[in-house]
């Protein structure tokens, strides 16, 4: 398994190209499985989860072509079929449970494994299930699968009892070709959501509401397969400001939507640091005085709980105190003892994080726990006296493009290594 190897100190500056949006892509790519005729998705980010999804669609019978170079994977699909998704596949990524929506409009039918806990909580799919009985399917649990049965999904109105990025996203795709209205109440307003929704309104779905908390859904009979350009990664840009931020660099970010992460940008300038936006680019520098702040993790448009962990590692070194509450999944805090390795001060009450300033913190072995931890102990390890080597770096190869690429061009000395096996 590789290992990174990063050398702690460097202010970072330069400017660096944001991938597009894995949590957009991944519904999107599934929604392809609807349309008539060949998608073009172009600023697909070449990762792990992404190759993952594409490989779920094909076990469907859909045709693909991904450019990697290029970032362009070409879809067709036709004669699509409930079939068996390998277990394999499933196990490695929840985002499968989003073939549900689609499969169910097409065939009536959807067979998918029951996806399991993961690192960061238990992570349930009632809202999706119970979004889809509400609209007819009769669904069954047994032997660890979902199997859900309509003849045709009816447009019904569902309010869902938490905000779920999966579930609107799922059921939004169920109702884009339902019989009658679908009304999607308490639905997720997170720029992935909107993205899914204009990408299937070019389809020519029928989708109002979108970025709100009320979705509304007039089904229709058929969806033409379009091209279209996934958007920006919020999450990627925002972990790079971050980096930005605590080697006290100055950075720009190109083809981002900075509203996109107007709570980070709110964060950073009360933590003191400079930020400048243009339409689609976002730069940071630090200031004389940096302070510690409260922060709290919830349903965009607030602070997006997959910055909680970057977030975490900045604040280990502003004077002061900062406390992160996580309100989203209930075990999140996994990089909390691994930046304690790397002298990091922070105790943990509850789903509150409190973070005492230190002078610096010192590089040591780590090791990622999932995907926004392990972004916590890279952004960490840019800071950190010595070299820092990382363990368990796949998980960061399932969300960050180019990760050391991008890197090196701030000015970091990063090394990918084989490690021990
Ligand atoms: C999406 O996960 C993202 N994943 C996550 O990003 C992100 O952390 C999360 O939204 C929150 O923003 C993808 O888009 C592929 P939810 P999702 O349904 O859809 C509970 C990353 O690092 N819930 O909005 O699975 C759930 O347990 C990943 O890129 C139910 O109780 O999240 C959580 O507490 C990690 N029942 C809360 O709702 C359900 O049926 C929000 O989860 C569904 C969710």
């Amino acid at each position: 398994m590789d290992i990174y190897k990063i050398k702690g100190g460097k202010k970072l500056s330069g400017e660096i190209t944001i991938s597009g949006a894995k949590n957009a892509a991944l519904p999107i790519i599934v929604a392809s499985l609807m349309a008539d005729g060949e998608t073009v998705l172009h600023n697909v980010p070449n990762l792990m989860d992404i190759r993952t999804i594409v490989k779920v669609i094909e076990a469907l019978g859909a045709k693909t072509h991904f450019d990697q170079a290029k970032n362009i994977l070409k879809i067709t699909a036709q004669n699509i079929k409930n079939n068996e998704i390998p277990y394999e596949l499933v196990k490695t990524m929840r985002a499968s449970v989003y073939v549900m929506g689609p499969l169910l409009a097409l065939t009536g039918e959807a067979d998918v494994s029951l996806p399991g806990g993961c690192a960061i909580g238990e992570r349930p799919v009632d809202i999706h299930l119970s979004g889809f009985e509400a609209m007819g399917a009769k669904i069954i649990l047994e032997h660890g699968n979902i199997r859900a049965k309509t003849k045709k999904l009816k447009g019904a109105t569902y309010k869902m009892n938490k905000v779920s990025v999966g579930a609107t996203a799922n059921l939004m795709m169920g109702a884009v070709l339902a019989e009658g209205k679908t009304i999607l109440e308490n639905s997720a307003m997170e720029p992935d959501i909107v993205d899914l929704g204009n990408f299937l309104n070019a389809m020519g779905a029928k989708i109002d509401g979108l970025g709100t908390d009320k979705i509304e859904i007039d089904g229709v009979k058929k969806l033409n397969a379009v091209s279209y350009s996934i958007m920006p990664d919020r999450i990627e840009a925002g972990t790079f400001l971050i980096a930005g931020a605590i080697t006290k660099g100055s950075i720009t970010l190109k083809n981002v939507v900075p509203e996109h992460i107007g709570a980070l940008l709110y964060t950073l300038k009360e933590m003191g640091f400079k930020i400048k936006t243009t339409k689609d680019t976002v730069s940071i520098s630090p200031s004389q005085k940096l302070l510690g702040t409260i922060i709290r993790t919830v349903p965009y448009p607030g602070f997006p709980t997959d910055l909680q962990a970057p977030i975490m590692a900045l604040a280990t070194i502003l004077s002061g105190i900062t406390t992160v509450t996580e309100t989203i999944f209930e075990n999140r805090f996994t990089h909390v003892p691994e930046l304690r390795r790397m002298g990091a001060d922070i105790t943990i009450e509850g789903n509150t994080a409190i973070i005492r300033g230190v002078k610096s913190l010192s590089a040591a072995p780590v090791m990622m726990s999932d995907l926004r931890a392990g972004a916590a102990l890279i952004v960490a390890a840019l800071a950190a006296k010595g070299t820092t080597e990382i363990r368990r770096i796949y998980h960061s190869d399932r969300g960050y493009e180019k990760l050391p690429e991008k890197l090196s061009q701030l000015g970091v000395s990063i090394k990918r290594e084989k490690g021990e096996a």
